[in-house]
C-alpha cells in the first residue's frame, strides 16, 4: 500500500541514527512530515493527537480518525479493525480485548472485551484419560472462546466515540479488500504455524493457498471475505455477530466439528464496564486492568514492593535493578497463580495491591542473593475481600491521545499465533484460542508456561485470566503515559518496566521502550533476559543465583507520552515494525 511504503521509508530513515548524513534527513524528513501530516516517534506538539502500533497500516488508519474529526477513541478503533485486517495472527474481531480509557472530562473507565466460555463448558473440558491435552485447548474448537472485541469497540464508539463505527470498518475493509504487504513477522508467524493453519480447509485457502508456497516480506495478503464481514458488521452491527449470520455460522461450525459453543452463547455476551485497578508509585497514579485480567494487579503490586528500594539510585542497566525487580516479578506471579481469576467467579483478594502487603513482600528479597518463592503469599483480608463485578461498572498493544484530553490503551489479542486457526467458514473472520488461558488442570502449564489454580479453573460463562496490561500513569490527575504490551505474561514485565524507565529514569517512551527487558514468572524458576543488558550484568545475576535464560528480545510494546515540560511522544516498540505517529 501506498501509505505502508512511504512510512516504512521513514522509519528506515529513523534508523539512520549513527549515520553522517543525519542533519540533511533530519531536513527532508522535517519537509516529509509537514507534507504529510505523519510524524516519527516524537514530535513536540501534535494538532489533534498521536498513534503507535505495531503495523505502519494500523498507525495511519489511527491518524486518519484524527484527521477526520475523530478523538483518541476513534483512532484506537480504527487501529483495533485495522489490526485485525494487518496483523490479524495477533488480534481481530475473532478475539479479545480489554481497554482502558481516560476521558476529557476525567473519568477512567475500563471496558472487560475478554472472550467468555460457552455454557456448556465444563471444568474437565481438556482433560483426556486424566491428562490435560494441548492440543485441545490450543488448536480448534474447543479452544475458542466467545469473542468479545467487537461488542467492546461498538460499545466504545457508542459512548465515548465520535465518528460512525460504520465508517471506521468500511476504512479496515477497504485496506482487507486491497491488499497489504506481509512484514517479516507476519511471514514468520505463518511458517510457524503453517501445519495447524492446513488442519482447517477456509484458513488454508486464506493464509496458505492465498500467498505463495514460500511468503516472504512483501507478499500481498488480500481478505475478500473478511472485508464483506466488516461491511456487514457496519450495515447490521453487533446484531449481526452477536444475534445474527456471524453467530449462526459459528455455532453451525462448532457443532459440525467436535465444538460447544452456540449462538446462544453469542446472543449472552456482553462488554462488561469494571472498576480500574488503581495504585501509586512515587507520587504517580497507575491505572490498569482489573480482573480477570491479572496485569494491572501484578503491575502494582510489584510496583508497590518495589517503591521499598532506591532504583534510581542503583541505575538502569544494572545487575542490582535486574536482580530487584526480578525477584519482586517472582513474588507476584507465585500469587497469581494461586489468587488470581474472573472475579465473577473466583475471590480475588483486593490485598494484593495493598501497601500494607507490599512491605511484608518487600522484606522477604535480599539484595545479595535469589530467594527461593515455595508458595504464594497471603494478602490481608484474603478470605474477605475481592474484586468484584462492578455494574456501572500472541497479542497487540496500541496507544492513542488527543489534545483534548482522552487518552486510550488497549490490548487486543487472538491468544498465539492465529488463535484456533479456525476461520468460520464465508466471513474470513479467525478465532481465539484463549480457551487455553484458563488453568486446564491444576499446576499443569499452559502455552506460556503460567500454571493456575481453583480461581482459574474452567467453568461456564466464565473468562479466562490473561496478562493484558492496558494502563495509564496519571501525575497531579493529567496523563503521562499510555503503555502496554504484547507477549503473554511478560505483558506484565514489560508493561512495568516502562513505567519504571518513565517514571524512576525519566525516559521518554521511546527510551523506555528500547531499554533491556527482563523476565521472571517464578514458575518455571527462570530469570529470563535480554541480551541486551550485557555480559557483565547477567554474569552478575547468575553469580547471584538465578538460572537466567538469554533471548534475544521480549515482546512488544507500544506507549504514547507526554513529560513534564508539556512534550508529547510516541513509540512504537523498536524491537518491531510497529509505527508511531502524530497529527
Ligand atoms: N493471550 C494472552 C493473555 O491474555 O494473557
Amino acid at each position: 500500500m501506498r501509505m505502508k511504503d512511504q512510512f516504512s521509508s521513514r522509519v528506515r530513515w529513523v534508523r539512520f541514527d549513527a549515520c553522517f548524513v543525519l542533519p540533511l534527513l533530519l531536513l527532508a524528513l522535517q519537509s516529509f512530515l509537514g507534507s504529510q501530516g505523519l510524524s516519527a516517534a516524537e514530535p513536540a506538539a501534535p494538532r489533534k493527537g498521536l498513534v503507535a502500533t505495531v503495523n505502519p497500516v494500523a498507525t495511519e488508519a489511527g491518524l486518519q480518525a484524527l484527521r477526520d474529526g475523530g478523538n483518541a477513541v476513534d483512532a484506537a478503533i480504527a487501529c483495533a479493525l485495522t489490526l485485525g485486517v494487518v496483523d490479524g495472527h495477533n488480534s481481530g474481531l475473532g478475539g479479545g480485548c480489554f481497554m482502558t480509557l481516560r476521558l476529557a472530562d476525567g473519568r477512567l473507565i475500563t471496558l472487560d472485551g475478554r472472550e467468555m466460555a460457552p455454557a456448556a463448558a465444563t471444568r474437565d473440558l481438556f482433560l483426556r484419560e486424566g491428562k490435560a491435552d494441548p492440543l485441545l485447548s490450543q488448536d480448534g474448537a474447543l479452544s475458542v472462546g466467545i469473542p468479545g472485541e467487537f461488542a467492546t469497540l461498538a460499545y466504545a464508539s457508542t459512548n465515548y466515540g465520535r465518528l460512525p463505527l460504520g465508517r471506521l470498518l468500511e476504512a479496515a475493509a477497504r485496506v482487507a479488500e486491497k491488499g497489504f504487504r506481509l512484514d517479516r513477522h507476519y511471514v514468520g508467524r505463518l511458517k510457524e504455524t503453517r501445519s495447524q493453519l492446513a488442519l482447517f480447509p477456509e484458513s488454508e485457502v486464506i493464509f496458505l493457498k492465498g500467498l505463495p508456497t514460500v511468503p516472504s516480506a512483501g507478499d500481498r495478503l488480500r481478505q475478500p471475505d473478511l472485508a464483506r464481514s466488516y461491511r456487514q458488521m457496519a450495515a447490521g452491527g453487533v446484531a449481526w455477530f452477536y444475534r445474527g449470520d456471524f453467530a449462526r455460522r459459528t455455532a453451525e461450525w462448532m457443532q459440525a466439528h467436535g465444538g460447544v459453543v452456540t449462538a446462544s452463547d453469542f446472543a449472552r455476551y456482553e462488554v462488561v464496564p469494571r472498576e480500574p485497578v488503581r495504585g501509586t508509585y512515587r507520587g504517580h497514579e497507575i491505572v490498569s486492568f482489573p480482573p480477570p485480567s491479572s496485569g494491572g494487579v501484578h503491575v502494582v503490586e510489584i510496583l508497590n514492593i518495589l517503591e521499598h528500594f532506591d532504583l534510581a539510585a542503583m541505575g538502569d542497566g544494572s545487575a542490582e535493578l535486574a536482580h530487584v525487580v526480578a525477584e519482586a516479578m517472582k513474588l507476584a506471579f507465585a500469587d497469581r497463580a494461586r489468587w488470581l481469576g474472573d472475579p465473577d467467579f473466583a475471590r480475588v483478594p483486593r490485598g494484593l495491591v495493598s501497601k500494607k502487603y507490599a512491605v511484608e513482600l518487600a522484606q522477604r528479597i535480599r539484595l545479595d542473593r535469589a530467594s527461593v518463592v515455595a508458595a504464594a503469599g497471603t494478602p490481608p483480608e484474603a478470605d474477605r475481600e475481592w474484586f468484584t463485578r462492578e455494574r456501572n461498572r500472541h497479542t497487540t498493544h496500541f496507544s492513542t491521545a488527543d489534545t483534548e484530553g482522552n487518552w486510550v490503551a488497549c490490548t487486543a489479542s487472538l491468544n498465539t499465533s492465529f488463535g484456533s486457526k479456525v476461520v468460520v467458514p464465508g466471513t474470513g473472520l479467525l478465532l481465539n484460542n484463549h480457551m487455553d488461558d484458563f488453568s486446564a488442570q491444576p499446576g499443569v502449564p499452559n502455552f506460556f508456561g503460567l500454571v493456575g489454580a481453583e480461581a482459574n479453573s474452567i467453568e461456564a460463562r466464565k473468562r479466562p485470566l490473561s496478562s493484558m496490561s492496558p494502563t495509564l500513569v496519571l501525575r497531579d490527575g493529567q496523563p503521562i503515559l499510555s503503555v502496554g504490551a504484547a507477549g503473554g505474561p511478560t505483558i506484565i514485565s514489560q508493561t512495568l518496566l516502562a513505567i519504571l524507565r518513565t517514571i524512576d529514569f525519566k525516559k521518554s517512551p521511546r527510551e523506555a521502550l528500547a531499554a533491556p527487558r527482563l523476565h521472571h514468572q517464578w514458575k518455571p524458576d527462570e530469570l529470563h533476559v535480554e541480551r541486551s543488558w550485557g555480559e557483565a550484568v547477567i554474569a552478575e545475576l547468575r553469580r547471584r543465583g538465578h538460572t537466567v535464560a538469554v533471548d534475544a528480545s521480549l515482546g512488544a510494546a507500544q506507549a504514547v507520552g507526554r513529560d513534564a515540560q508539556g512534550h508529547w511522544s510516541a513509540a512504537a516498540d523498536p524491537r518491531g515494525e510497529g509505527a508511531a505517529g502524530v497529527w
